[in-house]
């Protein structure tokens, strides 16, 4: 059974024996283990129940350190870098051979980030490895971004939680490639399209479908609640029979209803991508049969949480 804390030192120490501690990001939360350690990247699948053709992220506190794991970081990475990290971008650069090919499932590159959050950046400092950490919940389940919703899932599976309090912008990052030297969107996520292209002017977004085999966190059934889950238009929320919990970006139902969540009152993408997990959760937990939502508007954070709606309805 875990135990959740705030002790750095607690964390640090299981880590250092190769078990795998639940950490705080300003994302999500991850499920996190040495990252040059065969057998704690192999527990990490394992404890997730994660195919291994999915590859994880490797975290790490400084640029400086970076270099021991990758080549190339220089250009528009490095640009992006500078102006996101620590922040919730994710990287894609060449690996070096001390990263086990376990990590990348084989692939190439590896995916690198900075994670912004106080606990986890001192953790981080006072180790000698960097972290691999998917998100911390069961393969194909919504991302946890409170410490409680590890605890729920993965509690009997691992000893430590570090508690960070609930994560900031609640939807997982942004990953960012370079194919021919073009900054590619490989999943969006927390760190919006405008954000980069202020910096390094136009990306291309790759399309999302189980059949891309770059980012297999691309699959399109992800990000699911157990609950049927259905995108509906706006006239349909509204006619929902009472055994169905809906949620809807600002505007609530005419129709008063038990169980609906309005993502952002202030119609704020930002407040509904920090709601938008925690809010499927509760969802999911409710005696109905069915959960209904709709589409957000398609600027900023939106992009990410519409394609995060359109994952966990398989569509
Ligand atoms: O915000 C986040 O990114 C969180 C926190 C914990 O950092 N992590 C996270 O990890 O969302 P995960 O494993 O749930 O999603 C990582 C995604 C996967 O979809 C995977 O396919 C993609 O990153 N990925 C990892 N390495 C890759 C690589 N070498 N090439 C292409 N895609 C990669
Ligand atoms: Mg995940």
């Amino acid at each position: 059974m875990a135990t959740t804390g705030n002790d750095i030192a607690a964390a640090k120490q299981f880590l250092v024996k190769g078990d795998l501690v639940a950490i705080p990001t300003e994302t999500v939360y991850g499920l996190a283990g040495n990252a040059l350690s065969e057998k704690s990247v192999l527990s990490i699948f394992e404890t997730k129940n994660r195919p291994s053709f999915d590859p994880l992220i490797v975290h790490t506190d400084s640029a400086e350190k970076l270099s021991d794991f990758v080549f190339d970081f220089e250009g528009p990475a490095k640009e992006l870098a500078a102006a996101f990290w620590p922040g919730p971008l994710t990287l894609l650069l060449p690996k070096r051979d001390v990263i086990p090919d376990l990590v990348t499932s084989g692939l190439d590159h590896v995916a690198v980030r900075i994670p912004d959050h106080a606990l986890t950046l001192e953790l981080l400092c006072q180790l000698e490895f960097p972290l691999a950490a998917p998100s911390a919940n069961p393969f194909g389940y919504i991302s946890p971004t409170k410490a409680s919703h590890v605890e729920a899932q993965l509690g009997e599976k691992i000893p430590y939680i570090l508690d960070g309090g609930e994560c900031k912008v609640g939807i997982e990052s942004t990953i960012v490639g370079f194919v021919d030297g073009v900054p590619t969107i490989y999943r969006l996520g927390g760190l919006s399209v405008e954000d980069i292209e202020n910096v390094v002017g136009k990306v291309n977004v790759l399309p999302h479908s189980s059949s891309n085999p770059q980012a297999p966190g691309m699959l399109k059934s992800h990000y699911a609640p157990r609950k049927p889950f259905f995108l509906k238009s706006r006239e349909e929320l509204e006619n929902a029979g009472d055994d169905i919990a809906v949620m809807v970006f600002q505007k609530p139902l005419n129709k008063f209803r038990h169980h609906q969540k309005v993502l952002s009152a202030a119609g704020d993408v930002k407040e509904a991508a920090h709601n938008l997990f925690t809010f499927l959760r509760e969802l999911d937990l409710l005696p109905v049969s069915e959960i209904w939502t709709e589409y957000v508007p398609a600027k900023g954070l939106g992009l990410a949480i519409n394609d995060r709606l359109r994952r966990a309805a398989a569509l």
